[in-house]
């Protein structure tokens, strides 16, 4: 008989991993605080947008495979394995907010008070190392009355979804990392992975933790990296993407995460490395390398706006921003480095334009209010002085001189360098972009 499965939390991870649970057989119950989302999920509707979710979620409606629910409870009753898959945002001073990893311990402890039955618990959210034995063990065995590896089981099993690839990510994993401290709930987990061909770790709690921190950090640092040789590229008439393709064929470093650009955005990679950065500092230890890859990713969207003054005055400019989704294929717009940019452009006297396929909605809650969303790339392009190729999205990688040339201006940043710059060039414009072109 297969465990039957819960999500508390339906967000990118939790929703996408408790689809792709179903999509391989398991009987899965969503449970989410957000009637809204739960009500959408119910038919087959995903709240949020990821590359194929949509399709998934409504044949796994049809066969009855998942479901949603408020209540947290019915979860608990309803699931062998039950993961908890809550935001883990950051706080002011950058350290993780537990705020609803607390509240979903809570819940759920006091659900498992009870109930019948060896039950696993599983953090798959991303917490600091030390959190899931020293803060949620001590909230689920204070409020349901219950000892940990005796009367239930507990795990941390992260996940490594990129957004708009996460059901690809699922399925096809580098590594599988389940971390416990008692062997039943490792084996407990295991079953759920048992078709997955890719190593399965078995790591206490910390460790498993940790490996998300250090691959989540090691990977902005990669990204950190690549601009900085970007910069200096600049100055020093090197071409970066050869640099990079030159880098990338040494098996250590590898191609990926070489692309040079305006910075990391997304809700895992800025509040990873600050919170793992100010966990490190909490306990005497420095964390150089996490802070210079923060101050390069603060300091490279603002390299788009120099480059702008270094061809205009910006007081009172129509500056046309394409792209505001912090990567292309996803309407994720937290962290976006657009954020940085439109908020300089606007303290400089500008009047910032933006455009992005998917992501207009969520730009309302990000943007400064002054910013100027518009539907279409022309309404972006029209009139304006100039204009920064901030996402690159498909549809903007291939605009040409005849979509630029509705500009009042011939000023283009390519801040992820996939325009045809010799082309812009040859049309007339004046193409910058970051990294230089050789
Ligand atoms: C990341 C991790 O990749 C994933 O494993 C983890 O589970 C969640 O965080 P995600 O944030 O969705 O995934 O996006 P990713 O594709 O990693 O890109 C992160 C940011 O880095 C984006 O803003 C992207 O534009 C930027 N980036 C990425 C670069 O600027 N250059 C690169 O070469 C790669």
């Amino acid at each position: 008989m297969k465990p039957k499965v819960g999500m508390i939390g339906t967000g990118y991870a939790g929703l996408v991993t408790g689809a792709c649970f179903a999509e391989l057989g398991f009987e899965v119950l969503c449970g989410d605080i957000d009637q809204k989302k739960v009500d959408l999920i119910n038919r087959g509707i995903p709240p949020i947008f990821e590359t194929g979710l949509a399709d998934l979620l409504k044949d796994l409606r049809d066969k009855n495979l998942l479901r949603a629910t408020t209540d947290t409870s019915e979860v608990v009753q309803f699931s062998d394995i039950i993961f908890i898959c809550t935001g883990t945002p950051s706080t002011e001073d950058g350290s993780i907010n537990l705020d609803q990893i607390e509240a979903a311990s809570k819940d759920i402890a006091r659900a498992l008070k009870d109930a019948e039955g060896f039950k696993i618990i599983v953090v798959k959210s991303t917490v600091i190392p030390g959190i899931t034995e020293n803060f949620v063990k001590p909230l689920l065995e204070r409020f349901s009355g219950k000892q940990a590896g005796v009367d239930f089981g507990l795990a941390m099993n992260p996940e490594f979804l990129k957004e708009g690839l996460a059901i690809q990510d699922f399925r096809v994993p580098d590594r599988v990392v389940i971390g416990t401290e008692d062997e039943k709930s490792f084996e407990s987990v295991k079953i759920l992975y048992e078709s997955f061909t890719c190593p399965i770790m078995h790591v206490d709690t910390s460790t498993a933790e940790m490996i998300k921190y250090a691959s989540n950090a090691f990977l902005a640092i990669k990204v950190s990296f690549i601009n900085e040789i970007a910069n200096m590229s600049e100055v020093m008439g090197a071409d970066v993407s050869e640099v990079a393709r030159g880098l990338g064929f040494d098996k250590r470093i590898s191609p990926q995460f070489l692309r040079p650009g305006l910075g990391f955005g997304g809700s895992c990679f800025p509040k990873d490395v600050k919170a793992l950065a100010s966990a490190a500092k909490s306990h005497g230890i420095s964390a150089h390398t996490l802070d210079a890859a923060l101050k390069v990713n603060e300091s490279q969207p603002l390299r788009a706006v120099e480059m702008l003054e270094e061809e205009i005055n910006l007081e009172n400019k129509k500056i046309a921003l394409l792209g505001i989704a912090f990567k292309p294929d996803t309407d994720d717009v937290r962290e976006s480095r657009v954020i940085p940019i439109a908020e300089e452009l606007i303290r400089k006297g500008a009047t910032v334009i933006a455009y992005d396929p998917l992501a207009l909605e969520n730009a309302k809650y990000f943007l400064p209010e002054t910013s100027i969303l518009v539907d279409n790339v022309n309404a972006a392009l029209r009139s304006a002085d100039a204009a920064i190729l901030v996402t690159e999205w498909d549809e903007l990688r291939n605009l040409g001189p005849e979509e630029f040339s509705s500009m009042s201006g011939k000023l283009i940043i390519d801040g992820r360098r996939v325009l045809d710059w010799k082309k812009l060039s040859q049309a007339g414009f004046t193409v910058k972009v970051i990294g230089n072109v050789n």
